[in-house]
């Protein structure tokens, strides 16, 4: 009981954490300490912290007892009773520039990523990336001024991966917006500020994961991509995913998932539960741009991002 209390208690505080993650900057609770093995809890107790609801408009309204304080201690003491303070900082290492290469196309020259069959202790076998032989640079000269598909027309910057090229994290989403067209640079806009929060509330910082996209022209109105040139941009990302070889990749929506995962089933489905990419375990979780239009939605994206923060943790 006692145990099961304390569990509870430092889920709460995760998810009191997380609303503050999501921009709930001044909301405070009064927890007990987890670990006090004295602590006892009574049922009304317990129901005063949970959390009113994945909402975050209705945060600030939202009874009972939050106190409007400056509370980057209260924000401290919550990390440092709950399970995120021991997830490890990934190291820093040197993110790649943004757009540095301006170079005509090459002949459409993209070898397909050749698998190797591994055998494995127990004797099935597995498919696991090959080792590449490419670096980044030579993909980015490879895709150069690109003008393989029509998404090329409307664009005003190709948008590459960016972040972390040593990643064990890295989050692909379907293709630039406006903002990302802009910029040149992945998940910039409302939808790329909700996905920060989403990295930060495991623990982690934007530049310590590698973020990208299906498709790296902004489609007319932001369509979806169609599938033919989802296939000709993709491919950029399969390299790319096997050369920095991530620990864990979390697709954002439909078109990321299929097409990483080259499934029809939808996100619906497949959310929340660790896929296979040749040996890289996929997490599909809903795309930020549709937690945005449906704020509740966080909570299960939040329970797939727990998942992800404890596979990652226990490497
Ligand atoms: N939506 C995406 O899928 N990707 C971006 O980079 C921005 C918004
Ligand atoms: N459709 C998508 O493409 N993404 C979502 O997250 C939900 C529905």
């Amino acid at each position: 009981m006692q145990n099961e209390i304390s569990t509870l208690l430092a889920d709460i505080k995760e998810q009191v954490l997380y609303f503050q993650e999501l921009g709930a900057e001044n909301f405070s609770v009064d927890l007990p300490e987890v670990q006090s093995s004295k602590f006892k809890v009574q049922q009304e107790k317990l129901e005063r912290f949970a959390p009113p609801d994945f909402n975050l408009p209705t945060i600030e309204s939202a009874k009972p007892k939050i106190s409007i304080v400056e509370n980057s201690s209260t924000r401290q003491s919550l990390l440092e009773s709950t399970k995120l303070s021991r997830l490890p900082t990934l190291p820093k290492r040197n993110s790649y520039p943004t757009n540095p290469i301006k170079e005509p196309a090459r002949e459409l020259e993209m070898p397909k990523i050749i698998t190797e069959e591994m055998p494995t202790l127990f004797g099935e076998i597995t498919q696991t990336l090959p080792e590449s032989t490419e670096t980044i640079e030579e993909i980015r000269l490879d895709i150069g001024d690109c003008i393989r598909c029509p998404l090329h027309q409307g664009r005003t910057k190709i948008v590459h991966s960016t972040g972390n090229l040593k990643a064990d994290l890295m989050f692909v989403g379907e293709a630039p917006g406006a903002n990302e067209d802009a910029e040149g640079v992945p998940f910039v806009g409302r939808a790329g500020q909700l996905l920060n929060k989403i990295i930060e509330s495991i623990g982690l910082k934007r530049e310590d994961v590698l973020v990208g996209n299906v498709n790296r022209c902004r489609p007319p109105n932001n369509r979806t991509p169609t599938q033919a040139e989802a296939n000709v941009c993709k491919q950029f990302l399969l390299r790319e995913i096997a050369v920095v070889r991530p620990k864990v990749i979390v697709v954002l929506g439909n078109t990321a998932t299929q097409n990483l995962l080259e499934t029809k089933v939808g996100i619906t489905k497949l959310r929340g539960e660790f896929q296979d990419y040749f040996g890289v375990k996929v997490m599909p979780t809903f795309h930020p741009a549709y937690l945005l239009r449906d704020p509740s939605k966080k909570r299960e994206t939040w329970e797939d991002m727990k998942k992800v923060r404890d596979f990652i943790n226990a490497i």
